[in-house]
C-alpha cells in the first residue's frame, strides 16, 4: 500500500487477531457512541486522574502526562464547540477519544490505557455522570419543596375535603395537603442521597476484571476525582450495575409521588371539582373542540412515571441473568439509565414552575367540604367526650346524617331539637364542633391539620432545607 492509499478500513483497537472486519451491521449494532458520547466529560476526568497516578507512581513520564493533559484538554474543548467528529468505527466514547488522542499527541496517546480497561472505565464513568445527576436532581427536588412551601403558607386556613376512597371524609386545609408531598419528596431526596453513597465509589483498577500488574494507586484515583473509596473488588466493579438500578428505584417512587399529585391536579382542574385552576401556559387546547383547556403538562408527568418505572424493570433484568464479571450486556445501561436521568429532571423542573401557576379556588374547595358531612366524626367525637361508648356515638351520627340527606341539608344546618333527636346529650355547644374551622383546629397534635399544627409545620420543614 503507497503512502497515499487509505486502508478500507479503519482497523479497530483490538482488531489484531482477526481475520476480517465486523461487518457494517454488526459494526453499527455493537457501536454505543450514539448514546455514550454524553460521558465524554466524565471520561475525560477520569482519563486525567488516571494519567496523572499513572505519572505519580512513575509509569508515564512528566512530558508524556504532559502530551496527555494537553490533548484531553483539546479534546473537551473541541466536544464542547461541537468540532469533535464522532466515528462509529469508533465504538463507543472511549475509544473515540483515545484515537483522537493518540492523533493529537502521539505515542503519549497509546501509553494512556495502560493499567486500565474499558470495563473499570465505563464503569467510573457512569458512576461520575450519575453523581452529577443525583446532584442536580437533588437540588431541584429542593426547589419544588420550597415551592411547596411558599403555596403552603397562604393557605393554612384554606378548607377543603380531604378523601378516602376518593370520596369526602375530613376537613383538612390545602396546606395540610401540599405538606402531605412535601414529606414524600422529602424521603425521596434521603433516598437519593443514600444512594449517592454508594455511586460514590472508584471502580477503576480493577481493569478487565482481575486487576492489574503495575503498582497503580486507586485511592490516589479516587481522591482526584471526588469519590469517597474505591471498589473493593474489582469483579463486582466492572461487572454490576446495581447502583444504577438503585437510582432507577430512587426515581421510580419520586416520579410515582409527582404522579400522584398530578393526578390530584387533573382532577381538581375537572370543572366537577373546580378545586384549582392550572395557568394556560401549562395547558393547550383541542384542535377540535373549542372549549377546551387541557391540564397537559401534569398529565405527561403522569405518563412519563410510567417510562421511568419501565427504565427500573429494563436494568433489573438486564442484570438478572449475567455472570461475572463484565459482559456486554452492561452497554445496555445507559439509555435507561440517561432517559430517567432527563425524564425526572425535566418532571421536576416543570412541576416546580407549574406550582406557581396554580390557582386555588377555596369557595369550591370549601363547598365540596361542606357537602361532603365531613364533620360527621366530630359530631360522633363529641357525643364521645359526653360520655357515650363510640360505636354507639358512630350509629348515632350515621342516622343523622341519613336524616340531613333526606332533608338535602348539611349537618350543621339542621337546628337544635332535629339533632337532640339522635341523641338527647346534644346541647347548643353542638355547633362549634360542626363548623369545618372547628372540626380542623381540634387537630392541633403533631401531624394535624389545625392552622397552628400547621404553621409550626410549614417553619419547621423550612428550616430542614
Ligand atoms: N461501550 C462499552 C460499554 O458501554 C464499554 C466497555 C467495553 N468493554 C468491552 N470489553 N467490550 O459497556
Amino acid at each position: 500500500m503507497s503512502s497515499s492509499e487509505k486502508p478500507r478500513h479503519k482497523p479497530k483497537v483490538w482488531s489484531g487477531r482477526f481475520d476480517e472486519p465486523v461487518t457494517d451491521l454488526v459494526k453499527h449494532f455493537t457501536a454505543s457512541v450514539g448514546f455514550d458520547q454524553r460521558l465524554a466529560e466524565f471520561d475525560i476526568d477520569g482519563s486525567l486522574a488516571h494519567a496523572q497516578m499513572l505519572h505519580a507512581v512513575g509509569i508515564l513520564t512528566a512530558e508524556d502526562l504532559a502530551s496527555i493533559e494537553r490533548g484531553l484538554e483539546q479534546i473537551r474543548s473541541d466536544i464542547r464547540s461541537g468540532a469533535f467528529e464522532w466515528s462509529v468505527d469508533l465504538e463507543d466514547v472511549h475509544l473515540n477519544i483515545e484515537r483522537r488522542l493518540t492523533d493529537l499527541v502521539g505515542d503519549a496517546g497509546k501509553r494512556l490505557h495502560t493499567a486500565r480497561s474499558r470495563n473499570d472505565q465505563v464503569a467510573t464513568d457512569i458512576r461520575l455522570y450519575l453523581r452529577a445527576a443525583i446532584d442536580r436532581m437533588l437540588v431541584l427536588v429542593k426547589g419544588l419543596q420550597r415551592g411547596l412551601l411558599d403555596l403552603a403558607e397562604k393557605h393554612t386556613d384554606t378548607v377543603m375535603p380531604g378523601f378516602t376512597h376518593l370520596q369526602v371524609a375530613q376537613p383538612v386545609s390545602f396546606a395540610h395537603h401540599l405538606l402531605a408531598y412535601f414529606e414524600m419528596l422529602s424521603r425521596d431526596a434521603q433516598r437519593l442521597a443514600d444512594c449517592r453513597k454508594r455511586v460514590n465509589r472508584l471502580p477503576l483498577g480493577a481493569a478487565a476484571l482481575a486487576g492489574t500488574s503495575f503498582p497503580i494507586d486507586r485511592q490516589m484515583v479516587a481522591k482526584a476525582l471526588g469519590f469517597d473509596g474505591v471498589c473493593e473488588n474489582s469483579l463486582d466493579a466492572v461487572s454490576d450495575r446495581d447502583f444504577a438500578i438503585e437510582f432507577c428505584s430512587c426515581a421510580a417512587l419520586l416520579m410515582t409521588h409527582l404522579s400522584r399529585f398530578c393526578e390530584e391536579l387533573i382532577l381538581w382542574m375537572s370543572p366537577r371539582f373546580g378545586f384549582i385552576d392550572l395557568a394556560d401556559r401549562f395547558c393547550t387546547g383541542s384542535s377540535i373542540m373549542p372549549q377546551k383547556k387541557n391540564p397537559d403538562v401534569p398529565e405527561l408527568i403522569r405518563g412519563k412515571t410510567g417510562r421511568v418505572n419501565g427504565h427500573l424493570v429494563a436494568l433489573l433484568t438486564l442484570m438478572k441473568g449475567q455472570p461475572l464479571a463484565y459482559n456486554k450486556d452492561n452497554q445496555e445501561d445507559k439509555e435507561p439509565l440517561f432517559d430517567t436521568v432527563d425524564t425526572v429532571t425535566a418532571s421536576l423542573a416543570v412541576f416546580t414552575e407549574m406550582l406557581g401557576g396554580i390557582e386555588v379556588k377555596r369557595d369550591a374547595m370549601r363547598e365540596a367540604a361542606r357537602q361532603g358531612y365531613a364533620t360527621a366524626t366530630d359530631l360522633a367525637d363529641y357525643l364521645v367526650k359526653k360520655g357515650v361508648p363510640f360505636r354507639e356515638a358512630h350509629e348515632a351520627v350515621a342516622l343523622a346524617v341519613r336524616h340531613a340527606e333526606t332533608r338535602g341539608k348539611d349537618l350543621a344546618e339542621l337546628d337544635l331539637a332535629e339533632l337532640q333527636k339522635f341523641s338527647k346529650l346534644i346541647e347548643d355547644d353542638v355547633f362549634d364542633a360542626l363548623t369545618l374551622e372547628g372540626s380542623m383546629a381540634a387537630r392541633s397534635h403533631i401531624g394535624g391539620t389545625a392552622p397552628t399544627r400547621v404553621k409550626q409545620a410549614i417553619a419547621k420543614a423550612r428550616k430542614a432545607l
